[in-house]
């Protein structure tokens, strides 16, 4: 690896951020300080292959809080931030949008902050093998055309959601610290990810156990939405890769060459769950899914070209769309100790209670 070994990374405790901790510290052997606020979307159990080991460590922290943060960098000897911090969710952006404004740009600049400040006390070897990781989203390019090429590095910005522009105001001021105050920044850009510890609002989670409970597996529109998804797992060894090899002041575009209509998604769910889980009476998963009205400015179509990170890291997805989604419905069949309380506490709440759509 050619960054330095002591990496913070923020949001650790969501669905990507715990799978880039747990590679970190189990198959890099980095040692790992996870920042996380805790919102609804994160949770400590997704660390819990490695919460014990020596090379771990987790700081309960807002990345608005640049105090608490430059305090962190200093005590860590930190040489690689990663941050994937964020209000991830597009439809709570559009019932919400204030808090993905607060995390997603003010976060993103206040972190920024703390970044420079402590880049800048740094010398010689350690202060130029510094990086700031900045993770984003596909979204940011916006409404991609059915069969109409795919999103590049060089794709112009375009978000249609409040969730994709809060994203692309904090990649822009990323790139900003880099060109005006020479900060070393990378960047990314991925596609959906699917896999194991994914919280249960989102489509395939939802689909896998709205189905066990013989709910109604919701789908937007009439499902021709387009996703190109990607395994969690891949998507963070990816991540690492950016992070520890990827060019200065370069972006990255991420996905896994595997592009699905929404119903195409939630289909393949319900055969993967009619061999593993059969219903009772010899009826298909298939038979529980509906069709619900649009959400407002849903892009057609989001798909990656991967050529660059191909070409520069040698980095390429392991899991076929296939073989991660047999992997994800296995896990969660296995893991209700996990999902259980999450679903338990959703449903009584308020969003996951009145809102049974499928969002991908
Ligand atoms: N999920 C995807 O398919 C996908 C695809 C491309 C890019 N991304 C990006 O990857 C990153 C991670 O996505 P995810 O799906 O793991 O999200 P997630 O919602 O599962 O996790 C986000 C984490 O950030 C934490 N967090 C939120 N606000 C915070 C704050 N103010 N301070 C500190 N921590 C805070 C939450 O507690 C949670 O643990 C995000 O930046 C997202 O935009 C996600």
């Amino acid at each position: 690896m050619s960054a330095g070994k002591n990496f913070l990374v923020t949001g650790g405790a969501g669905f990507i951020g715990s799978a880039v901790c747990r590679h970190l510290v189990s198959s890099v052997g980095a040692n790992v300080t996870n920042v996380d606020k805790l919102t609804y979307a994160g949770n400590l159990a997704s660390l819990k292959p490695v919460e014990n080991a020596h090379n771990y460590r987790f700081a309960q922290a807002d990345v608005c809080d640049d105090t608490s943060i430059l305090k962190l960098l200093k005590r860590d000897d930190i040489d690689v931030i990663m941050h994937l911090a964020a209000e991830s969710h597009v439809d709570r952006s559009i019932d919400g949008p204030a808090a993905f404004i607060e995390t997603n740009i003010v976060g993103t600049y206040r972190l920024l902050n703390a970044a420079l400040e402590y880049w800048r006390q740094l010398s010689g070897e350690k202060k130029q093998r510094f990086r700031f990781h900045h993770v984003s989203t596909d979204e940011v390019f916006g409404d991609l055309p059915f069969d109409s090429g795919f999103f590049t590095e060089e794709t112009p910005y375009a978000p249609s959601s409040p969730y994709s522009a809060s994203k692309a105001a904090s990649d822009h001021l990323v790139r900003a610290w880099h060109e005006t105050y020479g900060l070393p920044v990378v960047l990314s850009n991925c596609s959906n990810n699917y896999g194991p510890y994914h919280f249960p609002e989102k489509l395939i989670p939802l689909v896998i156990l709205n189905a066990l409970e013989e709910k109604p597996l919701a789908v937007y529109g009439q499902g021709t939405n387009v996703r190109d998804w990607l395994f969690v797992e891949d998507h963070a060894r990816a991540l690492v890769s950016i992070a520890t090899k990827g060019r200065v002041g370069e972006s990255y575009n991420v996905g896994g060459n595997a592009e699905r209509r929404n119903l195409s998604v939630v289909e393949a769910i319900c055969d993967l769950l009619d061999g593993k889980k059969p219903r009772q009476g010899g009826k298909s998963y298939r038979d529980l899914i509906t069709f619900v009205a649009d959400r407002p400015g849903h892009d057609r179509r989001y798909a990656i070209d991967t050529a660059k990170i191909q070409r520069e890291l040698g980095w390429e997805p392991t899991e076929t769309f296939e073989t991660g989604l047999g992997r994800t419905v296995d896990w969660y069949l296995a893991n209700q100790w996990w999902w259980g309380p999450i679903r338990g506490e959703s449903y009584a709440g308020e969003r996951l209670g009145r809102s049974p759509e499928a969002a991908e």
